[in-house]
This record gives C-alpha cells, sequence and structure tokens, in this order.
C-alpha cells in the first residue's frame, strides 16, 4: 500500500523542507547585516528551497488524496468534538502549507527580479520567514496543540 510509504517520506521531507529555509533564510539574513554582494550560492540556497517546498507540496496532495483521516472527514463531518485532528489535516494543515509555499514562491522569483543586491537579501528574508512562521505553526509536532505525529518515522 501506498499510504504508509507516503507518511514515512512526508514526515521526512519535513525536516529537508525546514532545513533548506533556515539555511536560505540565514544567508539572505547574513548578506543583510554584512552588506556583502549576492553570490551562487544565495540563489541555489533559494531555489533549492523553494524546489524541496514544492516536491512537499506534491507529496502533500497524495498523501491528502490517500489519507483515512481526509476521506473520513469528508464523508462523514465530525465535529470538532470528535477530534480535532480531522479538521486539522482536512483544512487547517493543507491551507496554511499552500499559503506558506505560495508565499515562498512569489517571494523567490521577487527576489530573483530585483535590481540591488540588499534588495534581493531583504526580499528573500522577509517571505521566507512569513513561510517558515506558517510551516512552523503547520507541523503536526509532538507538542502541538491541534495534531500530534512522531518526529520521524520507518518502514
Ligand atoms: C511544506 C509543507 C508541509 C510540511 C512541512 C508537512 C509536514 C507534515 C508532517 C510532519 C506530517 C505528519 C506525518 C506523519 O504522520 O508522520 C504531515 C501530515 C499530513 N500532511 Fe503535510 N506537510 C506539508 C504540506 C502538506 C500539504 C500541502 C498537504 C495537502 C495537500 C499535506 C497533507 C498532509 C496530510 C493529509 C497529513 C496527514 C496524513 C495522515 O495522517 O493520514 N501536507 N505533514
Amino acid at each position: 500500500m501506498i499510504y504508509p510509504i507516503l507518511l514515512v517520506v512526508h514526515n521526512a521531507l519535513r525536516w529537508l523542507v525546514l532545513g533548506s529555509l533556515l539555511a536560505s533564510l540565514g544567508s539572505s539574513i547574513s548578506g543583510l547585516l554584512r552588506h556583502r554582494t549576492y553570490q551562487p550560492i544565495d540563489q541555489t540556497l533559494r531555489v533549492v528551497a523553494t524546489s524541496i517546498a514544492h516536491t512537499q507540496l506534491l507529496v502533500g496532495f497524495y498523501l491528502y488524496a490517500k489519507s483515512p483521516i481526509v476521506s473520513y472527514y469528508w464523508k462523514s463531518h465530525p465535529t470538532y468534538q470528535d477530534g480535532r485532528e480531522f479538521s486539522f489535516f482536512s483544512l487547517i494543515h493543507i491551507g496554511l502549507m499552500l499559503t506558506s509555499v505560495i508565499v515562498m514562491t512569489i517571494g523567490s522569483s521577487k527576489a530573483k527580479r530585483q535590481k540591488s543586491d540588499q534588495q534581493k537579501f531583504k526580499t528573500t528574508a522577509i517571505y521566507f520567514a512569513i513561510g517558515l512562521l506558517l510551516i512552523f505553526i503547520a507541523i503536526p509536532w509532538p507538542f502541538s496543540p491541534f495534531a500530534n505525529r512522531p518526529l520521524y518515522r520507518s518502514f
């Protein structure tokens, strides 16, 4: 069955999403503070972070179509009292994650078109910080008030 595989992949990809986003955010903030030139590595970090987020988005859509939690939500319309996980994954998680990836994508393409190096750093830093915040809120951390999932899964 594909569902458990998607769960493992989606779970692990979260770390790549966060790591690449933090790396690009770090390079943008350091570029801003040190007034340095925008180098190829800064562009690579920005493009890689956006691409990994897009990959996670695709896996997320596939998972959404296969998840018994999501299909139960749309079939039976459980109330919030039946368990907040159903509405969390069916509405909140997808909504916030989709928004964050759109924000990142807009930021990345805006940064690419900026004229000055400082503007490139600033645009990336602002858009990616918003994206990171939304992703952080929407991840079902073991300490999240909405839904709790393990930090790591294996096959
Ligand atoms: C950057 C984006 C995203 C991150 C970092 C992320 C992260 C996660 C994590 C860590 C889990 C828990 C996995 C587990 O149970 O081990 C999860 C579950 C889930 N995600 Fe995402 N996700 C993202 C985007 C999306 C999107 C866009 C969708 C839908 C289109 C989606 C749909 C789901 C669903 C349906 C589950 C629950 C599956 C289930 O337990 O049956 N995710 N996500």
